[in-house]
């Protein structure tokens, strides 16, 4: 894909596709409980379709319907002992919150499972879900000892237990509370800063006895023995993919656009944090709540007085996937960004640390890379490049962005952009309508 600087200003409203974390998790919930789960505003992306066939080929019945208010998925749940043993591995493909989630619930079947990935999650650690889902009794190993997939992962004796985790990972967390409603005691987990919650609210939504932590005690715990029944899902647009336009709208001149229906949920909303600390002009509109979480709408517009800033300690996981982009954007804003305490993004979809550096190296702006994350000297002209994005759709998208603030008549290059289609097949699209 080629992009060159952005001839009009963004303008227009826009209803970003639905939260990529919460979709996984409505196909999982959905499939271990009782009766039927209707899903509105289902992320169709890479990702969760391989959530989706991961639950399929266990005997989970899910349709796509739709009706005179859209399109839906219709999950038939069987109960929390309900999965059939797959005749074949199960491919969690590019998708991290796949892999780490179904461990939890796999830790608590009957049968033995053997979980494989594409080049990219095969080489992302696994260990930090082996570790803690064994020591409460599960039987999860990898195949070659080497911490990574493929994971076999066969019936355990869980018996409940607290884990203090090394890392804030919703998916470590997640993993583990999961395999909690399997447990013969309550399972607790304590993690070094609140990560997302969404696994919180919506088994509790679910019916599961289950309590979230807070910024303050960030301990969650799951006690054993609720039946959790299907319901209605409703899910708010993604924070990570309005984040792009957020940051579009912020940099390029002119710029005013409404993002509808966003979910906002204080454990996501540090790029909302972030911008307006460095001078972004956005306002949140029409706030309310929808199947528990927080949505409202954002409107975003041109910010030319941005400022750097410095990012770190319990706001990283409340924005780890949006850095890229915020690097992207202190990248033009004047002054320096500093951005810490983030050493996970060397094990995301790609290592985020060095692609984003190199890509901003690769346009002409002055940045470091750091151990834990990176250092940034805005203020300068970006260029045309080629950039290299490890089919990593968080770095396709960031540097989308960057593109359009080019100084130069020659176009950005974005290898590999056919993997936005992980979280965000339309993005190109969604991207034009906005410049139109
Ligand atoms: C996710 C959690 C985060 C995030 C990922 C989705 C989830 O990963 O980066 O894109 O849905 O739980 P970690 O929990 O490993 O930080």
């Amino acid at each position: 894909m080629k992009i060159t600087h952005a001839m009009n200003p963004l303008k227009g409203e826009i209803k970003v596709p639905g939260d990529k974390s919460i979709s996984h998790r409505s196909i999982m919930f959905g499939a271990i409980s009782t009766g039927d789960t209707c899903v509105r505003g289902f992320l169709k992306s890479a990702d969760c379709i391989s959530t989706m066939n991961c639950f399929r080929s266990m005997g989970i019945g899910i349709e796509e319907e739709s009706d005179g208010e859209g399109d839906y998925i219709l999950v038939h749940g069987k109960g929390l002992h309900g999965l059939k043993e797959p005749s074949s591995p199960l491919d969690c493909g590019n998708s991290g919150t796949t892999t780490r989630l179904i461990s939890g619930i796999l830790s608590g079947q009957e049968f033995e499972t053997r979980l494989m990935g594409d080049s990219s999650l095969s080489k992302r650690p696994m260990k930090r879900i082996i570790e803690p889902l064994s020591s409460l009794g599960a039987s999860i190993r990898s195949e070659k000892g080497d911490g990574l997939l493929p994971l076999i992962i066969s019936k355990g004796d869980l018996h409940g237990g607290r884990i203090e985790t090394k890392v804030a990972s919703a998916q470590v967390k997640s993993a583990i509370l999961l395999s909690g409603l399997y447990a013969d005691k309550e399972t607790c987990v304590f993690e070094p800063a609140l990560s997302r919650n969404h696994t919180e609210l919506m088994l509790a939504a679910f019916g599961a006895d289950i309590t979230s932590g807070t910024a303050e005690d960030p301990e969650a715990s799951v006690r054993p023995g609720n039946e959790l029944r299907g319901m209605n899902v409703t899910v708010p647009g993604d924070i990570s993919s309005a984040a792009y336009f957020m940051g579009a709208a912020l940099i390029v001149p002119g710029s005013e656009v409404l993002l509808k229906n966003v979910g906002i949920n204080p454990t996501r909303d540090g790029i909302l944090r972030v911008f307006k600390d460095m001078g972004g002009d956005i306002t949140l509109e029409n706030e309310r709540y929808e199947t528990g979480e927080r949505c409202a709408d954002i409107l975003v517009r041109y910010s030319p007085d941005l400022k750097g800033t410095v990012i770190g300690g319990d706001i990283i996981p409340a924005l780890i996937d949006e850095i890229p982009l915020i690097a992207v954007v202190a990248a033009v804003a004047e002054g320096d960004t500093v951005i810490k305490d983030a050493a996970e993004l060397k094990v995301k979809e790609s290592d985020r640390i060095s692609l984003t550096v190199n890509n901003l190296f690769a346009m002409g702006v002055d940045a470091e890379a750091k151990d834990d994350g990176m250092v940034i000297h805005g203020g300068k002209e970006l260029h045309h490049a080629s950039i290299e994005t490890a089919k990593d759709h968080r770095i396709a998208m960031s540097f989308s962005v960057a593109a359009l603030v080019n100084s130069d008549v020659q176009p950005v290059e974005i290898k590999d952009s056919a993997c936005v289609g992980i979280s965000y097949p339309e993005f190109y699209k969604d991207l034009d309508s906005l410049m139109r």
